[in-house]
């Protein structure tokens, strides 16, 4: 059997870390993908080629897989497994997510001769690995790509995530976001979070800055649905200052949202962000993508759209 599987990126739009004390937090599946080859062959061998992502993150994914399986007498005759992506690495877009999501996917329908899959199932195992790799995650990532759309999140213990695919698109007229890429962070997101738990230890209106930032994601969402693009920009910039606050925003990414905002625009840090050096991804709003590109250009970094709301997990059997 020959299985092609798909999975997109994701964006946090609001509710990063908050997230993580159970908070709301809003994300898309953008058009950014990443596709799972798997082909059953008769040499009794398992042949992973992982592409540029972390290989221990694969076999992680592959090791649950096994262990929740009854019978994993099919992976006995040999399989090949092949990964390919254009989601940027380690930048706050969902890759380690989208690795995980598509190589469960993969095996699962491998062992099950069947492309219809179960995404709650695979979305569980997901978690699991994301726990295994970052400790404390919310969740929020593997069910953006899994499940797709635009998705209002919340985790209110580790056996009970509220997820909401709201049932609005993104209005044409809103369509003015961008995403900058200012580099990988030397942190992973795990430390990341870790460094926010202590922050939030150290601070003594931690629970206020986690409320404020309920607040922005409320607004944004509420921005987004009723088209109020100055609610939506304010909202995007004071979440930005709050992200500022709690400890997960670098000099060289303040420099560059500073820089947006006197251009007229607003930005503000997508996902677990980095402080010693690069924060990732930034989420952009600009009337003028040539300004955006001038910014990029100016400090040698990506800049893209993307399509925000796109469809989760995609299974195709190659055989057919
Ligand atoms: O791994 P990232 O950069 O996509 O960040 C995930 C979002 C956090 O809120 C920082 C962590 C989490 O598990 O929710």
């Amino acid at each position: 059997m020959n299985i092609k599987v798909s999975v997109p990126g994701k964006i946090i739009l609001s509710g990063e870390h908050a997230v993580v004390y159970g908070k709301p937090a809003l994300a898309v599946a953008v058009d950014k993908y990443l596709t799972v080859v798997i082909k059953s062959c008769r040499n009794k061998k398992e042949l992973i080629n992982a592409g540029k992502e972390d290989p221990v993150l694969v076999k992680e994914a592959i090791k649950i897989v096994k262990e929740t399986l009854e019978d994993n007498k099919v992976f006995d005759n040999g399989w090949e497994l092949t990964i390919t992506s254009k989601i940027p690495v380690g930048v706050g877009m969902g890759s380690s997510a989208a690795v995980s999501v598509g190589v469960i996917t993969a095996l699962m329908a491998l062992a099950s001769g069947d492309s219809r899959i179960n995404d709650k199932k695979i979305n569980d195992l997901a978690y699991k690995v994301e726990k295994k790799q970052h400790g404390n995650p919310s969740g929020i990532d593997n069910s953006t790509v899994t499940f797709g759309g635009v998705i209002w999140y919340r985790k209110e213990f580790d056996f009970l995530k509220t997820l909401w695919r709201l049932p609005f698109k993104i209005a044409a007229s809103l369509d003015n976001f961008h995403l900058v890429n200012t580099g990988k962070p030397v942190e992973t997101t795990g430390e990341m979070v870790s460094l926010v738990s202590a922050k939030l230890k150290r601070l003594n209106d931690s629970q206020n800055l986690l409320d404020k930032i309920e607040q922005e994601t409320k607004k944004i969402t509420v921005g987004l649905r009723e088209v109020k693009e100055d609610l939506l920009k304010k909202a995007i910039k004071d979440n930005q200052r709050l992200l500022e606050k709690l400890g997960v925003v670098g000099i060289f990414a303040k420099t560059i949202v500073r820089e947006i905002e006197q251009s007229g625009g607003v930005a503000k840090i997508s996902g677990a962000g980095g402080i010693k050096d690069k924060s990732g991804i930034l989420l952009v709003y600009h009337h003028d993508q040539e300004v955006i590109k001038k910014i990029a250009r100016k400090y040698k970094l990506d800049d893209f759209k993307t399509r925000f709301g796109v469809e989760g997990i995609r299974v195709e059997n190659l055989d057919l």
